[in-house]
Protein backbone atom coordinates (compact mmCIF):
# COMPACT_ATOMS: atom_id res chain seq x y z
CA UNK A 1 0.00 0.00 0.00
CA UNK A 2 1.32 3.20 -0.82
CA UNK A 3 2.58 5.49 2.47
CA UNK A 4 1.00 8.66 2.94
CA UNK A 5 3.71 11.24 3.71
CA UNK A 6 3.76 14.29 6.04
CA UNK A 7 3.30 16.22 2.85
CA UNK A 8 -0.16 14.83 2.15
CA UNK A 9 1.19 12.76 -1.05
CA UNK A 10 1.87 8.89 -1.17
CA UNK A 11 5.13 8.41 -2.73
CA UNK A 12 3.61 6.62 -5.49
CA UNK A 13 -0.35 7.55 -5.45
CA UNK A 14 -2.61 5.19 -7.58
CA UNK A 15 -2.59 8.46 -9.64
CA UNK A 16 -0.13 11.37 -10.13
CA UNK A 17 -0.58 14.23 -8.75
CA UNK A 18 -0.18 17.20 -11.00
CA UNK A 19 1.27 20.21 -10.08
CA UNK A 20 1.44 23.30 -12.62
CA UNK A 21 4.94 24.57 -13.15
CA UNK A 22 6.35 27.62 -12.02
CA UNK A 23 7.01 30.18 -14.17
CA UNK A 24 8.18 33.65 -14.45
CA UNK A 25 5.92 36.14 -16.22
CA UNK A 26 3.65 33.38 -16.49
CA UNK A 27 2.21 31.76 -13.21
CA UNK A 28 0.91 34.90 -11.53
CA UNK A 29 -2.44 34.30 -9.80
CA UNK A 30 -5.17 34.81 -12.31
CA UNK A 31 -3.27 31.99 -14.20
CA UNK A 32 -3.03 29.80 -11.65
CA UNK A 33 -6.38 29.98 -11.00
CA UNK A 34 -6.99 29.75 -14.52
CA UNK A 35 -5.00 25.80 -14.61
CA UNK A 36 -6.55 25.12 -10.74
CA UNK A 37 -10.39 25.21 -12.38
CA UNK A 38 -8.99 23.01 -15.02
CA UNK A 39 -7.37 20.16 -13.03
CA UNK A 40 -4.46 21.51 -11.45
CA UNK A 41 -3.89 19.92 -7.98
CA UNK A 42 -1.26 22.09 -6.57
CA UNK A 43 -0.03 25.43 -7.53
CA UNK A 44 3.43 27.38 -7.11
CA UNK A 45 4.54 31.33 -7.11
CA UNK A 46 6.96 32.11 -9.62
CA UNK A 47 10.49 32.37 -8.13
CA UNK A 48 10.72 35.32 -6.11
CA UNK A 49 14.47 36.97 -4.31
CA UNK A 50 14.22 36.14 -0.80
CA UNK A 51 15.81 39.56 -0.43
CA UNK A 52 13.29 40.94 -2.20
CA UNK A 53 10.94 39.47 0.41
CA UNK A 54 12.19 41.47 2.85
CA UNK A 55 10.89 44.79 1.03
CA UNK A 56 7.28 43.93 0.87
CA UNK A 57 6.86 46.46 -2.07
CA UNK A 58 3.92 46.29 -4.49
CA UNK A 59 6.17 43.88 -7.30
CA UNK A 60 7.16 41.49 -4.67
CA UNK A 61 3.11 41.49 -3.16
CA UNK A 62 2.09 40.86 -7.07
CA UNK A 63 4.35 37.68 -7.04
CA UNK A 64 3.35 36.55 -3.97
CA UNK A 65 0.04 37.35 -3.37
CA UNK A 66 -2.90 34.31 -3.92
CA UNK A 67 -6.57 34.08 -3.46
CA UNK A 68 -8.11 30.96 -1.19
CA UNK A 69 -9.00 28.79 -3.95
CA UNK A 70 -5.47 28.25 -5.00
CA UNK A 71 -4.43 25.87 -1.68
CA UNK A 72 -2.20 24.22 -1.57
CA UNK A 73 0.08 26.68 -2.80
CA UNK A 74 3.68 27.47 -2.52
CA UNK A 75 6.22 30.20 -2.71
CA UNK A 76 9.39 30.00 -4.45
CA UNK A 77 12.26 31.47 -3.33
CA UNK A 78 15.25 31.81 -4.62
CA UNK A 79 19.00 33.10 -3.32
CA UNK A 80 22.47 32.41 -2.30
CA UNK A 81 22.49 32.92 1.20
CA UNK A 82 21.16 30.06 3.52
CA UNK A 83 20.71 33.50 6.48
CA UNK A 84 18.91 35.86 3.93
CA UNK A 85 16.88 32.62 2.51
CA UNK A 86 16.07 32.10 6.03
CA UNK A 87 14.76 35.35 6.76
CA UNK A 88 13.04 35.22 3.71
CA UNK A 89 11.09 32.57 4.27
CA UNK A 90 9.96 33.10 7.44
CA UNK A 91 8.65 36.44 6.21
CA UNK A 92 6.61 35.80 3.80
CA UNK A 93 5.40 32.66 5.99
CA UNK A 94 4.25 35.26 8.39
CA UNK A 95 2.98 37.65 5.80
CA UNK A 96 0.48 34.98 3.13
CA UNK A 97 0.34 32.06 4.95
CA UNK A 98 1.14 29.87 2.33
CA UNK A 99 1.02 25.97 2.36
CA UNK A 100 4.58 25.33 1.93
CA UNK A 101 8.03 27.25 0.55
CA UNK A 102 9.55 25.87 -3.01
CA UNK A 103 12.90 26.23 -2.95
CA UNK A 104 14.50 27.51 -6.74
CA UNK A 105 17.89 25.35 -7.27
CA UNK A 106 17.20 24.84 -11.32
CA UNK A 107 16.98 28.55 -12.87
CA UNK A 108 19.36 28.93 -15.00
CA UNK A 109 19.23 32.25 -15.41
CA UNK A 110 22.82 34.70 -15.66
CA UNK A 111 21.34 37.19 -13.28
CA UNK A 112 20.43 34.56 -10.46
CA UNK A 113 23.01 32.03 -10.96
CA UNK A 114 25.66 35.00 -10.43
CA UNK A 115 24.58 35.85 -7.28
CA UNK A 116 24.94 31.72 -6.34
CA UNK A 117 21.06 31.47 -7.10
CA UNK A 118 18.80 28.60 -8.68
CA UNK A 119 21.22 26.35 -10.80
CA UNK A 120 24.73 27.85 -9.47
CA UNK A 121 23.79 25.59 -5.90
CA UNK A 122 23.36 22.46 -8.15
CA UNK A 123 27.05 22.68 -8.29
CA UNK A 124 27.67 22.79 -4.26
CA UNK A 125 25.67 20.30 -2.43
CA UNK A 126 27.00 21.58 0.64
CA UNK A 127 25.70 25.49 -0.04
CA UNK A 128 22.74 23.63 -1.13
CA UNK A 129 21.99 21.81 2.07
CA UNK A 130 23.18 24.41 4.08
CA UNK A 131 19.94 26.66 2.71
CA UNK A 132 17.85 24.03 2.57
CA UNK A 133 18.27 23.39 6.17
CA UNK A 134 18.32 26.70 7.33
CA UNK A 135 14.90 27.30 5.68
CA UNK A 136 13.87 24.50 7.33
CA UNK A 137 14.42 25.31 10.65
CA UNK A 138 13.35 28.81 10.00
CA UNK A 139 9.57 27.62 8.83
CA UNK A 140 8.91 24.46 10.47
CA UNK A 141 6.60 23.21 10.56
CA UNK A 142 5.70 24.03 7.81
CA UNK A 143 6.99 21.50 4.67
CA UNK A 144 9.88 23.18 2.76
CA UNK A 145 10.06 21.43 -0.70
CA UNK A 146 12.91 21.83 -4.01
CA UNK A 147 12.75 21.89 -7.83
CA UNK A 148 16.23 20.95 -9.32
CA UNK A 149 17.93 20.26 -12.52
CA UNK A 150 19.54 16.83 -13.44
CA UNK A 151 23.03 18.83 -13.25
CA UNK A 152 24.80 21.74 -14.00
CA UNK A 153 26.15 19.91 -17.54
CA UNK A 154 25.97 16.68 -19.22
CA UNK A 155 29.45 16.10 -17.63
CA UNK A 156 27.80 16.88 -13.88
CA UNK A 157 24.72 14.67 -13.65
CA UNK A 158 24.24 14.95 -9.83
CA UNK A 159 20.42 14.53 -9.23
CA UNK A 160 20.70 11.32 -7.30
CA UNK A 161 23.63 13.10 -4.99
CA UNK A 162 21.64 16.50 -4.61
CA UNK A 163 18.70 14.78 -3.80
CA UNK A 164 20.38 12.86 -0.76
CA UNK A 165 21.35 16.04 0.85
CA UNK A 166 18.17 17.68 -0.26
CA UNK A 167 16.61 14.97 1.95
CA UNK A 168 19.08 14.98 4.90
CA UNK A 169 18.26 18.54 5.05
CA UNK A 170 15.01 18.04 5.85
CA UNK A 171 12.94 19.12 2.17
CA UNK A 172 9.67 16.91 2.22
CA UNK A 173 9.36 16.83 -1.36
CA UNK A 174 11.73 17.24 -4.43
CA UNK A 175 10.65 18.61 -8.31
CA UNK A 176 13.40 17.06 -10.17
CA UNK A 177 12.96 19.43 -14.04
CA UNK A 178 14.51 16.64 -16.32
CA UNK A 179 17.62 18.95 -18.54
CA UNK A 180 21.11 20.06 -17.24
CA UNK A 181 21.44 23.96 -16.31
CA UNK A 182 23.16 23.98 -19.49
CA UNK A 183 20.56 22.63 -21.41
CA UNK A 184 18.17 25.68 -20.93
CA UNK A 185 14.95 24.63 -22.30
CA UNK A 186 16.20 22.84 -25.15
CA UNK A 187 16.99 19.24 -26.04
CA UNK A 188 14.89 16.16 -24.74
CA UNK A 189 14.14 16.15 -20.75
CA UNK A 190 15.65 13.23 -19.29
CA UNK A 191 13.62 10.85 -17.40
CA UNK A 192 15.97 8.10 -16.68
CA UNK A 193 17.68 10.38 -14.26
CA UNK A 194 14.22 11.47 -12.85
CA UNK A 195 13.35 7.83 -12.45
CA UNK A 196 16.44 7.27 -10.30
CA UNK A 197 16.17 10.29 -8.14
CA UNK A 198 13.02 8.60 -7.52
CA UNK A 199 14.20 5.58 -6.60
CA UNK A 200 17.03 6.64 -4.70
CA UNK A 201 15.04 8.91 -2.15
CA UNK A 202 12.20 8.14 0.37
CA UNK A 203 10.60 11.57 -0.13
CA UNK A 204 7.71 12.26 -2.92
CA UNK A 205 9.55 12.94 -6.08
CA UNK A 206 7.58 15.25 -8.86
CA UNK A 207 8.76 14.79 -12.13
CA UNK A 208 9.00 17.63 -14.45
CA UNK A 209 9.86 17.91 -18.12
CA UNK A 210 8.20 17.76 -21.82
CA UNK A 211 5.24 16.71 -20.63
CA UNK A 212 2.83 17.63 -23.73
CA UNK A 213 -0.42 15.51 -23.26
CA UNK A 214 -2.22 12.67 -21.55
CA UNK A 215 -0.58 9.93 -23.28
CA UNK A 216 3.32 11.50 -22.89
CA UNK A 217 1.56 11.80 -19.26
CA UNK A 218 1.09 8.16 -19.12
CA UNK A 219 4.35 6.76 -20.82
CA UNK A 220 6.50 8.90 -17.91
CA UNK A 221 4.39 7.73 -15.05
CA UNK A 222 5.29 4.31 -16.13
CA UNK A 223 8.87 5.08 -16.38
CA UNK A 224 9.66 6.73 -13.00
CA UNK A 225 8.17 6.06 -9.62
CA UNK A 226 6.92 9.54 -9.24
CA UNK A 227 4.08 10.60 -6.96
CA UNK A 228 3.13 13.73 -9.17
CA UNK A 229 3.44 15.39 -12.60
CA UNK A 230 4.80 18.49 -13.19
CA UNK A 231 3.37 20.81 -16.44
CA UNK A 232 5.11 24.09 -17.54
CA UNK A 233 4.81 25.13 -21.20
CA UNK A 234 2.19 23.19 -22.42
CA UNK A 235 -0.12 24.75 -19.90
CA UNK A 236 0.75 28.26 -21.31
CA UNK A 237 -1.21 27.18 -24.30
CA UNK A 238 -3.65 24.69 -23.18
CA UNK A 239 -4.42 24.68 -19.66
CA UNK A 240 -7.08 22.11 -20.35
CA UNK A 241 -4.27 19.61 -20.47
CA UNK A 242 -4.94 18.87 -16.57
CA UNK A 243 -7.93 17.63 -17.21
CA UNK A 244 -6.95 15.71 -20.23
CA UNK A 245 -3.73 14.02 -18.15
CA UNK A 246 -6.36 13.74 -15.00
CA UNK A 247 -9.64 12.13 -17.13
CA UNK A 248 -6.58 9.59 -18.90
CA UNK A 249 -5.09 8.30 -15.62
CA UNK A 250 -9.21 7.84 -13.94
CA UNK A 251 -9.55 5.83 -16.64
CA UNK A 252 -12.37 8.01 -18.43
CA UNK A 253 -13.06 8.69 -21.81
CA UNK A 254 -11.06 12.20 -23.01
CA UNK A 255 -13.10 15.15 -22.17
CA UNK A 256 -14.66 16.82 -25.50
CA UNK A 257 -11.10 18.87 -26.80
CA UNK A 258 -12.17 22.84 -26.21
CA UNK A 259 -13.61 24.14 -28.83
CA UNK A 260 -12.58 27.87 -30.94
CA UNK A 261 -14.42 29.59 -28.99
CA UNK A 262 -13.84 28.22 -25.91
CA UNK A 263 -10.28 29.13 -26.75
CA UNK A 264 -11.07 32.69 -27.26
CA UNK A 265 -13.30 32.43 -23.46
CA UNK A 266 -11.29 31.85 -21.98
CA UNK A 267 -8.34 34.46 -23.98
CA UNK A 268 -10.48 37.21 -23.49
CA UNK A 269 -11.26 36.17 -19.37
CA UNK A 270 -7.59 35.75 -18.81
CA UNK A 271 -7.39 39.76 -20.46
CA UNK A 272 -10.07 40.95 -18.35
CA UNK A 273 -8.96 39.12 -15.02
CA UNK A 274 -5.74 40.29 -15.04
CA UNK A 275 -6.38 44.11 -16.26
CA UNK A 276 -8.92 44.03 -13.37
CA UNK A 277 -6.79 42.48 -10.73
CA UNK A 278 -3.96 44.30 -11.53
CA UNK A 279 -5.26 47.78 -12.45
CA UNK A 280 -3.78 48.37 -15.51
CA UNK A 281 -4.70 49.44 -18.49
CA UNK A 282 -2.92 49.49 -22.11
CA UNK A 283 0.33 48.49 -20.27
CA UNK A 284 -1.83 45.57 -19.11
CA UNK A 285 -2.67 44.50 -22.55
CA UNK A 286 1.16 45.15 -23.81
CA UNK A 287 2.18 42.51 -20.87
CA UNK A 288 -0.17 39.94 -22.08
CA UNK A 289 0.78 40.02 -25.47
CA UNK A 290 3.44 37.12 -25.25
CA UNK A 291 0.82 35.22 -23.51
CA UNK A 292 -1.75 35.63 -26.11
CA UNK A 293 1.35 34.23 -28.47
CA UNK A 294 1.14 31.19 -26.35
CA UNK A 295 -2.56 30.70 -26.85
CA UNK A 296 -2.22 31.29 -30.49
CA UNK A 297 -0.12 28.28 -31.07
CA UNK A 298 -1.88 25.93 -32.89
CA UNK A 299 -5.06 28.18 -34.21
CA UNK A 300 -5.82 28.60 -37.62
CA UNK A 301 -4.49 31.78 -39.51
CA UNK A 302 -2.00 31.90 -36.65
CA UNK A 303 0.91 34.06 -38.02
CA UNK A 304 -1.78 36.33 -38.89
CA UNK A 305 -3.41 36.14 -35.65
CA UNK A 306 0.12 36.46 -33.91
CA UNK A 307 0.59 40.27 -35.87
CA UNK A 308 -2.80 41.30 -34.67
CA UNK A 309 -1.57 39.82 -30.69
CA UNK A 310 1.56 41.36 -31.30
CA UNK A 311 -0.09 45.21 -31.74
CA UNK A 312 -3.21 44.57 -29.40
CA UNK A 313 -3.81 47.36 -26.99
CA UNK A 314 -7.03 46.95 -25.86
CA UNK A 315 -9.78 44.40 -24.88
CA UNK A 316 -11.67 45.91 -27.40
CA UNK A 317 -9.30 45.48 -29.76
CA UNK A 318 -9.31 41.75 -28.51
CA UNK A 319 -12.83 41.55 -28.87
CA UNK A 320 -12.47 42.83 -32.87
CA UNK A 321 -9.42 40.44 -33.52
CA UNK A 322 -11.70 37.57 -32.32
CA UNK A 323 -14.22 38.23 -34.66
CA UNK A 324 -12.19 38.25 -37.13
CA UNK A 325 -10.68 35.06 -36.77
CA UNK A 326 -13.89 33.62 -36.05
CA UNK A 327 -15.14 34.98 -39.01
CA UNK A 328 -11.63 33.71 -41.32
CA UNK A 329 -13.51 30.60 -41.06
CA UNK A 330 -15.66 30.20 -44.11
CA UNK A 331 -16.80 26.68 -42.93
CA UNK A 332 -19.30 27.01 -39.78
CA UNK A 333 -19.18 23.61 -39.37
CA UNK A 334 -15.85 23.60 -38.77
CA UNK A 335 -15.43 26.72 -36.68
CA UNK A 336 -15.51 24.53 -33.79
CA UNK A 337 -12.71 22.03 -35.21
CA UNK A 338 -10.63 24.53 -36.01
CA UNK A 339 -7.53 23.60 -34.45
CA UNK A 340 -4.66 22.71 -36.92
CA UNK A 341 -2.40 21.73 -34.64
CA UNK A 342 -2.75 19.64 -31.57
CA UNK A 343 -2.00 22.89 -29.31
CA UNK A 344 0.25 20.83 -26.37
CA UNK A 345 2.42 19.89 -29.30
CA UNK A 346 1.75 23.34 -31.48
CA UNK A 347 5.04 24.75 -28.57
CA UNK A 348 7.39 22.33 -29.50
C1 LIG B 1 8.77 31.32 -19.13
C2 LIG B 1 9.30 30.35 -18.11
C3 LIG B 1 9.56 30.79 -16.82
C4 LIG B 1 10.04 29.89 -15.85
N1 LIG B 1 10.20 30.33 -14.56
C5 LIG B 1 10.53 29.44 -13.58
C6 LIG B 1 10.55 29.81 -12.21
O1 LIG B 1 10.26 30.97 -11.84
N2 LIG B 1 10.90 28.86 -11.29
C7 LIG B 1 11.20 27.57 -11.66
O2 LIG B 1 11.50 26.75 -10.79
N3 LIG B 1 11.17 27.19 -12.94
C8 LIG B 1 10.83 28.07 -13.90
N4 LIG B 1 10.72 27.65 -15.20
C9 LIG B 1 10.94 26.22 -15.52
C10 LIG B 1 9.60 25.45 -15.46
O3 LIG B 1 9.09 25.44 -14.14
C11 LIG B 1 9.79 23.99 -15.93
O4 LIG B 1 10.75 23.39 -15.10
C12 LIG B 1 10.27 23.90 -17.39
O5 LIG B 1 9.54 24.77 -18.22
C13 LIG B 1 10.14 22.45 -17.91
O6 LIG B 1 8.81 22.03 -17.89
P1 LIG B 1 7.93 21.96 -19.26
O7 LIG B 1 8.71 21.15 -20.25
O8 LIG B 1 6.63 21.32 -18.84
O9 LIG B 1 7.76 23.37 -19.72
C14 LIG B 1 10.28 28.54 -16.19
C15 LIG B 1 10.04 28.11 -17.49
C16 LIG B 1 9.56 28.99 -18.45
C17 LIG B 1 9.28 28.49 -19.84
Amino acid sequence: MAQTTTTGFARRPERPVLFLAPMAGVTNSVFRRICKARGADVLTTEFVSADGIMHRNERTEHYVDFTPEEHPLGVQLFGGDPEQLARGAQSVVDWKQPDFIDLNFGCPVNKVVCKNGGSALLRDGALLAAIASAVVRAVAPLPVTAKIRTGWDQSSINAVDNARHLEDAGIRRLTVHGRTRAQGYSGEADWDVIAAVAEAVQMPVVGNGDLTSAEVAGQRWQQAPVSGLMIGRAAMTSPWIFQEIAAAFRGEEAPPAPTLSDRWDLIEDHCRQELQRWRKTEKGMHAMRSRLMAYSRGLHSSRELRRRFGAVESLDELAAIRSWHENALHDEQDRDNAIEVPPHLAHL
